[in-house]
């Protein structure tokens, strides 16, 4: 976590966690907040904990979740607009932009010696484009799968229910989109508990709420063939050419490697948002390491040329990104789902 080394973290932390996890000394750019002592003490599930009990019996997963886990899951926005809050210093301080990170995207180590996310990160909310809503009040919101037909409206909405669509591992904007992500996760998770959908993943909220609301929010996806920096490819025998046919026809999430070679949807926000030098080392380290049987199958697997190496895109809105031929369409209206979601009531 040192490698973070110029940006605040504010880390929630159980006291008896507290002094066995964490290096001694601590980080100077480290916060920590000791007083959230149980799962159940945050003001906006600390009510639900008979539901989230009760829901557990609806969960596919339920061997691997607990009720504390939902309620964890699901204080997320509420952690977020929190921490914002108690580490201003001074009434009027306010912070430029805040994200939310699960400790566990820092496990790994690759950005050691930089420090992260890179300072002009206004950059990429002034680069999207134009749509209903002005840039600024835009979350930022990493996707898995979420470019094929897997959101196909109703049908997709019981699947995108239940698959993880959003990562929900990160999120982020201006502290004014923050408040707002805060208060609409709340109503809608409020509404959601009305009508008895199973919302004890968040993952499944935060989908309904990209769909919903789609111009409030912004992504960087790695296998987008709309990205300027797509390379097309220039014959059948590019091994490009190969995955962009399995893309448009067998609508499989196989990697269209569209920006290089680049390590999945995952990584590449952490890719997006690091300095030069750290982007280098990653471009070269993935250049050598990834390989998958396509690669070995029809070449270029072994000694990629450098026009593999994994290139940066630009944000986009979901709407837009929504509105692509290969996802639901230029004519999608949000609206539709929005009746959708009035007309099924409820999912189990
Ligand atoms: C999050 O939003 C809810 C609903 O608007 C509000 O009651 C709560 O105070 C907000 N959380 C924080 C930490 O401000």
């Amino acid at each position: 976590m040192a490698a973070t080394r110029n940006t605040p973290v504010y880390l929630f932390i159980l006291p008896t966690l507290a002094s066995s996890l964490l290096p001694s000394p601590l980080p100077s750019n480290l916060i920590l907040d000791t007083t959230i002592t149980d799962g159940w003490q945050h003001p906006p599930v600390a009510r639900l904990e008979q539901r989230f009990k009760d829901m557990h019996r609806l969960d596919r997963e339920k061997k691997i979740h607990s009720p504390e886990l939902y309620a964890i899951w699901n204080a997320k926005p509420w952690l977020t607009e929190e921490g914002m809050r108690k580490s201003r210093s001074g009434e009027k301080f306010e912070w430029d932009y805040v994200f939310w990170a699960d400790a566990g995207s820092f496990r790994d180590t690759w950005y050691n010696g930089g420090s992260w996310p890179l300072p002009k990160i206004r950059r990429t909310w002034e680069k999207v484009g134009e749509d209903e809503m002005d840039t600024e009040h835009k979350v930022f919101l990493p996707l898995q799968h979420a470019t094929t037909k897997e959101l196909e409206l109703e049908g997709g909405l019981r699947r995108s229910y239940r698959r993880g669509n959003s990562e929900a591992s990160f999120f982020g904007g201006s502290p004014s989109t923050i408040r707002w992500f805060n208060s609409t996760f709340d109503a809608y998770r409020n509404f959601y508990m009305s009508r008895s959908f199973f919302i004890g993943k968040e993952q499944p909220l935060l989908n309904s709420l990209i769909l919903l609301l789609p111009s409030r929010f912004i992504r960087v996806h790695v296998n987008d063939p709309y990205a300027p920096a797509y390379i097309h490819p220039n014959s059948m025998l590019d091994h490009r050419w190969l995955r962009s046919i399995m893309r448009r026809y067998l609508r499989s999430f196989y990697e269209t490697r569209a920006l290089g070679r680049c390590r999945g949807e995952y990584m590449y926000y952490q890719f997006f948002f690091a300095d030069k030098h750290t982007r280098q080392r990653l471009q070269d380290m993935w250049l050598s390491d990834l390989h998958d049987s396509w690669d070995h199958w029809f070449g270029g697997g072994e000694n990629p040329g450098g026009s593999e190496k994994c290139r940066t895109t630009r944000a986009i809105s979901l709407l837009e990104a929504f509105r692509k031929d290969d996802v639901l369409g230029p004519n999608w209206d949000p609206a539709t789902y929005r009746s959708i979601v009035v007309r099924l009531g409820g999912i189990r």
